[in-house]
């Protein structure tokens, strides 16, 4: 077991939102292997059950580790991290890291002191969520708002049919409602990859923060401390891994290949 800069790295989601995690990972650290995992059979997690999840999530992450063997996962979902993040930490050797709403950075940089949180319905009634405005953001108004519509959108983006203005201004509206409003945090990992019609539907310039970049430094920060068998990683092939066979499956192969995941793979949970 060597030290390494290179590293077998696992994206974990329940659909593609973590795409937009594997994107911000594959700029900051292009060398690496990357398996991207979606647990597309039980997908949506944001209208699931928290002792739903737990069981799940660790279900599916054990068969995981067990097919792939990575060096570090990335739970690149906001609905699972803000839940499970403890529990799969105790039951796994694996350093894990989790995607949580980007809530320090929004309240520090918000001029108005009113940001907006647009999650998952799950993520967004949390305490883990509530916990972190209370820790990072007590002096600034939270306006919440969970859709678990936009992850549809937003899935259905990546097949290539882009939603219409009109359905996402609908679901903004609960947030340019707030006239003071001057930040949105895009706090769950489907929603970066459609920024940019989420910018074209908003009434109003606002500054757009999601967990991206962070993460991709904190991986890279980490990898150092990584002991690893795969420093030779022979087969760089990137692959991406489904929990069910679907036809959805099919529409997703150009996504697949412009994040040069460029196996794909099932595992039966
Ligand atoms: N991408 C996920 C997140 O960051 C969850 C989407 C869902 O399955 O509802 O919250």
């Amino acid at each position: 077991m060597t030290h390494t800069a290179l590293a077998r790295i696992l994206v974990f989601d329940s659909g593609v939102g973590g795409l937009s995690i594997l994107q911000a990972l594959q700029q900051t650290l292009p060398a690496s292997q990357y398996i991207y995992a979606s647990d597309n059979q039980a997908f949506p997690y944001g209208t699931k059950s928290a002792e739903f999840l737990i069981e799940r999530v660790h279900k599916v992450l054990q068969a995981l580790i067990k097919k792939c063997q990575p060096d570090i996962i990335v739970v690149a979902c906001n609905t699972a991290s803000t839940l499970v993040l403890p529990h799969i930490r105790q039951n796994f050797s694996i350093p894990i890291v989790g995607v949580v709403p980007a809530i320090k950075p929004a309240a520090l940089q918000s001029k108005t002191k009113v940001i907006g949180l647009l999650g998952t319905p799950g993520t967004v009634a949390r305490p883990y969520t509530k916990n972190l405005i209370g820790e990072f953001a007590s002096d600034c108004e939270v306006v919440c708002s969970g859709s678990a519509e936009l992850v549809a959108i937003a899935e259905q983006a990546l097949r290539g049919t882009l939603p219409g203005a009109e359905e996402l201004s609908g679901i903004l509206k609960p947030l340019f409602d707030n006239e003071q409003l001057d930040t949105i945090i895009l706090a769950c990992t489907h929603f970066p990859l459609i920024k940019e019609q989420l910018i074209s539907a908003s009434p109003r310039s606002v500054n757009w923060i999601d967990s991206g970049e962070a993460i991709a430094r904190r991986v890279n920060a980490l990898l150092p401390t990584l002991t690893t068998t795969n420093t030779t990683l022979k087969d760089v092939k990137n692959t991406a891994i489904f929990t069910t066979q679907s036809a959805a499956i099919d529409c997703l192969h150009k996504t697949l290949q412009r994040f040069k995941l460029t196996e794909i793979e099932y595992i039966k949970t």
